[in-house]
């Protein structure tokens, strides 16, 4: 197949939550400056692969190409707002030559069992953004094993991917960005 680059992208707080204990994203991880650099990242991505609830919660106004991932689909379907895909009835190479099948850029913007679940298919590189001195408490963590004690970093590095320089998006609390890659 050809070359199929996958980029994860998360805002987190210091102690690693991507959500608040109801699921939902807490004003403190919402920031302008990330949203601009996120969305310039989408528009160079050929596709977007990201949780139902996600995919439920965020419109598609420049109808970005979606894969939803959803226990309903059979396989890889194509629905009016997108692909929809459940990686339990197909394996992602198949899913990807599918809708790629001239390979590309896939941007995975989660949730935590996508992010978890493309630890095992193999990350290029994770966009890793952090508001830096926010604490969220109970909340939903960037990747499972977070709860477990590890950080995002330990993840990822366990995972093969190697930091880059932290870059400051926002000086105000500050929110800072490290990419790492493979
Ligand atoms: N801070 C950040 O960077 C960031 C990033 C992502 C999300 N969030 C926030 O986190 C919250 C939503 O995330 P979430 O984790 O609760 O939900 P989500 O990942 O958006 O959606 C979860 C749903 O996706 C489907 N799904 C996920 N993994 C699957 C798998 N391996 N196999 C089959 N289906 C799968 C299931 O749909 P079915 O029920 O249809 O089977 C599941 O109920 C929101 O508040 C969102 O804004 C924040």
């Amino acid at each position: 197949m050809s070359r199929v680059e996958i980029h994860g992208y998360a805002i987190v707080s210091d102690n690693d939550r991507i959500a608040d204990a109801t699921g939902h994203t807490p004003e403190v991880l919402r920031n302008d400056a990330d949203w601009a650099y996120f969305q310039a990242e989408l528009n160079r991505s050929d596709v977007t692969v990201l949780g139902r609830l996600g995919h439920e919660a965020n419109p598609n106004p420049r109808n970005r190409v979606r894969i939803v991932l959803s226990s309903s689909s059979q396989g890889i379907e194509r629905r009016v707002d997108g692909w929809w895909w459940n990686p339990q009835k197909l394996p992602w190479d198949e899913a990807i030559r599918r809708v790629l099948p001239h390979g590309g850029r896939v941007a995975v913007p989660g949730g935590r069992r996508v992010f978890d679940l493309f630890l095992g298919i193999g990350y290029d590189a994770f966009h890793l953004t952090r508001a830096e001195g926010v604490v969220v408490p109970d909340g939903i963590a960037l990747f499972s094993q977070c709860d477990s004690g590890k950080s995002a970093e330990t993840v990822l590095s366990d995972a093969g991917l190697k930091p880059g320089m932290r870059q400051v998006l926002d000086p105000s609390l500050p929110v800072s960005l490290v990419i790492w890659h493979r």
